[in-house]
């Protein structure tokens, strides 16, 4: 019998994308399915790990065995993650979250008037969930995503720096949102070191074994 890798490890998931309203039935969101962070949580779960899944709207079930909690905007994503993550051991921060939300979003649906007539939307900056919980005193293992359309080793490396995160896995190729395969890259302090193309589960599983070797030894 051996003792499974995450076992008695907390695990705090985002995945899928936000959703930013315009008023109350219009919005702005992107094209993250989720299938990614789904896997990753399930993956955490099978691992031994207690897992917490803060999800935007997607088509997904919650994995089994895994705690789903359902938001719409980062900024509840953003207040959902941090009311629980000191108690987190490891934050895989996978959601696609939108960088803005619409500082003049209407109460009402907004009516459409004459054609010159066009709402003009104002945008706020919204919080880096993943800069604010790396930044802690007391963080957990953190784990970036980045998707990138070019120059991905590059950017990798210095995005992982930047975040000020351990591990920072890459996207190669930026045709992966609702894909079910997909090619990741994981940059850590030590270099970087790719995982070849499969299936999202299988990168699943490989991605939790690669975090719990590290944080064994952290
Ligand atoms: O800077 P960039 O958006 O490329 O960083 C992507 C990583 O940061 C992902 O892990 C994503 O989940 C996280 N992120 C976040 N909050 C944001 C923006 C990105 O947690 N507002």
């Amino acid at each position: 019998f051996q003792k499974k890798s995450l076992a008695g490890k907390r695990v705090l998931v985002t995945a899928g994308p936000t959703f930013e309203p315009i008023d109350p039935v219009r919005g702005i969101t992107n094209l993250s399915s989720g299938k990614m962070g789904y896997a990753i949580a399930q993956a955490a779960w099978e691992a031994g790990a207690h897992v917490t899944l803060v999800s935007g709207p997607t088509a997904l079930d919650a994995p089994y065995g895994v705690q789903r909690q359902q938001v719409q905007t980062a900024q509840q994503m953003h207040d959902a993650v941090m009311a629980q993550v000191s108690t987190q051991d490891i934050f895989i921060a996978v959601a696609a979250v939108a960088d803005w939300r619409v500082a003049n979003a209407s109460d009402q649906k907004i009516k459409k008037t004459n054609e010159s007539d066009t709402p003009q939307l104002q945008f706020a900056q919204n919080p880096d969930i993943l800069a604010s919980v790396a930044a802690l005193a007391k963080a957990p293992y953190c784990v970036g995503f980045a998707a990138e359309s070019e120059n991905l080793l590059e950017y990798g490396t210095a995005k992982r720096i930047k975040k000020n995160i351990p591990l920072l896995v890459g996207n190669i190729g930026h045709q992966t949102f609702g894909k079910d395969e997909n090619e990741l890259v994981l940059f850590d302090a030590n270099g970087h070191q790719a995982l070849a193309k499969a299936d999202k589960k299988t990168l699943a599983n490989q991605l939790v074994s690669e975090i719990a070797k590290r944080i064994q030894t952290n």
